[in-house]
């Protein structure tokens, strides 16, 4: 069992952010965290989770550095018997609020993998973006990281912004390899409805060239790629358990839990949260949604698709992209060789 904790706290409000996050509301944080430890009460229980059977944590948001330590104690001590032995807990954090003293404060709590939101080492971009941090201040978390002992550390790149050229993001690229990572999350910038970019025109660069040159560039110079957006030489743990369909807990707004095949989703507003954390509306996925979804999933990422889970006839579509050269198979699996073509592949072999 995998199990996500959503924080939706956030110091600015990014340029092109549409997720569950909030700068409005920092007096709402200590009463949102009795709630998020009130819904992973009830859901540990409601879904049978024994000792030891989560094998991944992650805190994401938001910007789960704007909440103290202290705050997530009672959480930890709460989940502690139920984590396996070798278990991943990854935080992500932004550079501007993950100060030393917090990054050793998670780290005392059993964090063990640091995912840090970097977007760019380049001050204008930074700004363009209206990202709370200098490229200095996301050098420093890093080394801070790495100096308190912390081995898995990842940072979050964007590509494809207005004014991106080759030359920025090499130098990004390079900063990025002189530093102790061993992960690198590189995405493509999306244009999200009721964001501030969403109202101006032209922000992003949507070149598949680009992107083509920059996940070369990645690999030459840093990790291998094992999904669409993800690199490294450490395979995250949670990622993975998504890709290949494991169940979650999803604890928080807006978080989505996904367990026996059926999906649930707290409220997303916080203020309703905050008052009916053990609210859930449930939604049946049918047997085709679920093979539907390990194709896109499997295409994307190395876990690939098993041949099992396909009908006669998306088997020959998947021999017919193996002959042209978009598909290898292997050990019962289908793989894509280029995930920037994943999901046309996917939903070739669909039908
Ligand atoms: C959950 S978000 C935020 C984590 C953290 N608060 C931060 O900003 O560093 C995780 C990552 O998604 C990426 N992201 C968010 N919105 C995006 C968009 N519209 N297009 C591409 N990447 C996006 C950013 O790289 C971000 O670091
Ligand atoms: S990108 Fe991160 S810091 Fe920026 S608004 Fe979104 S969640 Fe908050």
């Amino acid at each position: 069992m995998l199990l996500y904790l959503h924080i939706p706290f956030c110091d600015s409000k990014c340029h092109y952010c549409s997720f569950n996050s909030y700068t409005t509301i920092n007096h709402l944080k200590s009463r949102y965290m009795d709630a998020l430890y009130n819904q992973l009460q009830e859901d540990i229980e409601k879904f049978g989770i024994t000792k030891g059977d989560i094998e991944t944590i992650f805190i994401g948001g938001g910007t789960p550095s704007t909440v103290s330590t202290k705050e997530y104690e009672k959480i930890f001590t709460f989940l502690k018997p139920y984590m396996r032995h070798e278990i991943e807990i990854t935080t992500e954090a932004n550079p501007n609020s993950a100060t030393k003293a917090w990054i050793e404060g998670m780290r005392e709590l059993g964090v063990n993998r640091f995912s840090f939101g970097v977007q760019s080492f380049n001050e204008e971009k930074l700004r363009l973006l209206n990202r709370s941090h200098s490229p200095n201040q996301a050098i420093k978390a890093v080394e801070n990281a790495y100096a308190l002992g912390i081995e898995n550390i990842s940072i979050d790149i964007i590509y494809g912004v207005a004014d991106d050229t080759k030359k920025l993001l090499k130098r990004d690229i390079e900063i990025a390899s002189s530093l102790p990572l061993n992960h690198i999350s590189c995405y493509s910038l999306t244009i999200e409805e009721n964001t501030f970019f969403s109202t101006k025109a032209n922000m992003s660069i949507d070149d598949e060239n680009l992107a083509r040159w920059l996940i070369e560039l990645v690999q030459e110079r840093l990790f291998p790629q094992y999904e669409i957006s993800n690199f490294g030489s450490y395979i995250s743990k949670h990622n993975l358990g998504y890709w290949q369909h494991k169940a979650y807990l999803g604890i928080g707004s807006g978080a989505v839990g996904f367990v026996d095949g059926s999906r649930y989703y707290p409220y997303r507003d916080v203020t309703l949260y905050i008052k009916e954390p053990l609210f859930k509306s449930k939604e049946r996925l049918s047997t085709k949604n679920i093979i539907d979804e390990k194709i896109f999933l499997g295409a994307r990422s190395i876990v690939g698709i098993d041949t099992k889970i396909l009908t006669e006839d998306q088997r020959k579509r998947a021999e017919i992209l193996v002959n042209e050269g978009k598909v290898t198979f292997r050990e019962g699996r289908f793989y894509s060789r280029d995930y920037l073509i994943a999901d046309e592949i996917a939903l070739y072999m669909m039908g």
